[in-house]
């Protein structure tokens, strides 16, 4: 008796979904989110200007204006927002990720952090004057966050 043959395999209707879906997401407001997922995507800055670090790792999501977005996840707008006030919160956020945010302790050294924490602390409306310093983000900084397995 011969085994029973196996449905042939039809990727093609699936690409095509999958076609269909990435247009989609590329005319959605939440593109910004894959731009950053790529821009971020195994690249490192050797800035130390906050403004720059700002514009090579965090705009991509956040925006230029950082007032965020709403997309494949929503993201928080930076500008005027209450929960900076505490310079260890957003140096935990971009150290360790947050939700969809990716973490970004293996890209940055702890004067990076500071840099774009101070950036962003003090513009798009925020004027907190306590600025973060390099030890202040070490202190927060454990080991890299390993994959669980
Ligand atoms: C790949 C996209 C992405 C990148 C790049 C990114 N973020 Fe985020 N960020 C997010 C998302 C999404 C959230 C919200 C996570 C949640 O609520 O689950 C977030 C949250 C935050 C928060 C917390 C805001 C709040 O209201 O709680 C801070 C602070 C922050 N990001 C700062 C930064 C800084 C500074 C950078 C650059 C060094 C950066 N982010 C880069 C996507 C990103």
């Amino acid at each position: 008796m011969r085994a029973p043959q196996r449905a042939p395999q039809r990727a093609m209707p699936h690409l095509g979904a999958l076609l269909l879906l990435l247009l989609g997401l590329a005319a959605m407001p939440g593109r910004a989110l894959a731009d950053a997922a790529a821009n971020v995507a195994g690249r490192a800055t050797t800035s130390t200007d906050g403004q720059v670090i700002y514009t090579q790792l965090c705009q991509g999501c956040h925006m230029a204006n950082a007032r965020g977005g709403v997309g494949a996840a929503r993201i928080p707008a930076l500008a005027g927002n209450a929960k900076l006030r505490n310079g260890g919160y957003p140096v935990y956020v971009v150290l360790n990720g947050y939700g969809a945010m990716p973490w970004l302790s293996n890209m940055l050294n702890d004067a990076q952090v500071a840099a774009v924490v101070n950036y962003v602390r003090s513009h798009f409306g925020n004027a907190y004057t306590d600025a973060v310093k390099p030890e202040d983000v070490a202190a927060v900084r454990g080991p890299d966050p390993t994959i669980e397995r």
